[in-house]
């Protein structure tokens, strides 16, 4: 089957396009041609890139769908609106995301990094089936390489991955808990989630064109670094963000991800910038998959 290459006239799902990555990510593709959708908490916060993109390539490649990410009813309703408005969608890339410094729960219960930098994704990718199915989309979900080691600062000892408990696989709520809680850990764990989802994706997907791959964009400098940032070397912020990849060079490869024709069928991979990369075993692991799969669909009632 012959998938679509060039991205004009396409319609692309990016969210987390306020800001950081996702916006250099929704600005490029509307450069070259694409009609771009974004879904954000506050779409005033969208305002300047919607001017930007008006004044360089015209006024309607940039539709601001309202909703909180976080949100399981605000996802659904997302992928409605943009189901209900666009016939097709040949793109869409997971990229909202954020690292809590401490534990919150989201209004479903369910603790933040799982809610936003795992579920959402999810939802969206699920929901969105069957426009995804018209429009032999690509699908990338940004992760972030945490999963392969948690440890913040790299300087001693081995690698560490992050780990999951599959007696929390369960329950959506029982990820993350409360009791030995690290907020580091917690993202890198449902970065985890969204990879080993994503290979899931891309095994269910396949038969209908559709593509689904993961990627770490590499350390960039951007918001969520500055929660990243251990408190320890907090007075040199300013300057470890100049040794940070630019947004424009760390949105590199999710735009590679999506419109680089050589990756027409690549699908079911992780990437680390240019490279392709493993995970850890657990995320080819085809029962706990299957068990993170049914938790997430019945999380957003969706036949499994
Ligand atoms: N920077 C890095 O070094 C790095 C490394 C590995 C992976 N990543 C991943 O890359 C992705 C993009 O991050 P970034 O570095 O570009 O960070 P960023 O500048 O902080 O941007 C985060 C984006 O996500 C949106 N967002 C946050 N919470 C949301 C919610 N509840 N609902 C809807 N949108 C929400 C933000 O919108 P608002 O304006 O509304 O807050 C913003 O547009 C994230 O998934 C992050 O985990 C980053």
């Amino acid at each position: 089957m012959s998938h679509p290459t060039g991205v004009e006239g396409q319609v692309a799902v990016v969210t987390g396009a306020t800001r950081g990555m996702g916006r250099v990510i929704a600005l490029e593709l509307a450069r070259r041609g694409t009609q771009v959708v974004t879904v954000a908490r506050d779409p005033r916060r969208a305002e300047p890139l919607q001017q930007q993109i008006k004044a360089e390539v015209g006024a309607d490649r940039f539709d601001v769908v309202p909703g909180d990410l976080s949100r399981r009813d605000d996802v659904l309703a997302a992928a409605h609106h943009i189901a209900d408005r666009y016939q097709a969608v040949h793109l869409l890339v997971n990229n909202a995301g954020a690292h809590f410094p401490d534990r919150r729960l989201s209004v479903d219960s369910v603790e933040m990094h799982v809610a936003l930098d795992y579920l959402a994704g999810f939802g969206l990718t699920a929901l969105l089936h069957d426009v995804l199915v018209r429009g032999r989309a690509r699908v990338v979900n940004v992760a972030s390489d945490t999963l392969n080691d948690t440890r913040q600062v790299k300087l001693l000892g081995r690698p560490r991955p992050a780990t999951l408990d599959l007696t929390h696989l369960t329950n959506l709520s029982a990820v993350n808990p409360k009791a030995g809680f690290k907020p580091f850990e917690a993202y890198a764990r449902a970065k985890l989630l969204t990879v080993m989802a994503g290979y899931e994706a891309a095994r269910r997907l396949q038969p209908h064109g559709v593509t689904v791959n993961s990627m770490h964009p590499g350390i960039v400098a951007t918001d969520i670094i500055d929660d990243l940032v251990p408190p320890l070397l907090t007075p040199f912020k300013r300057l470890i963000r100049r040794t940070m990849l630019t947004p424009e060079q760390g949105a590199n490869t999710a735009l590679r991800l999506a419109t680089d024709p050589q990756l027409t069928t690549t699908t079911g991979a992780y990437f680390v910038r240019d490279t392709e990369a493993t995970t850890p075993p657990l995320t080819h692991d085809p029962a706990a998959r299957q068990q993170l799969w049914d938790l997430s669909a019945d999380h957003f009632n969706l036949d499994r």
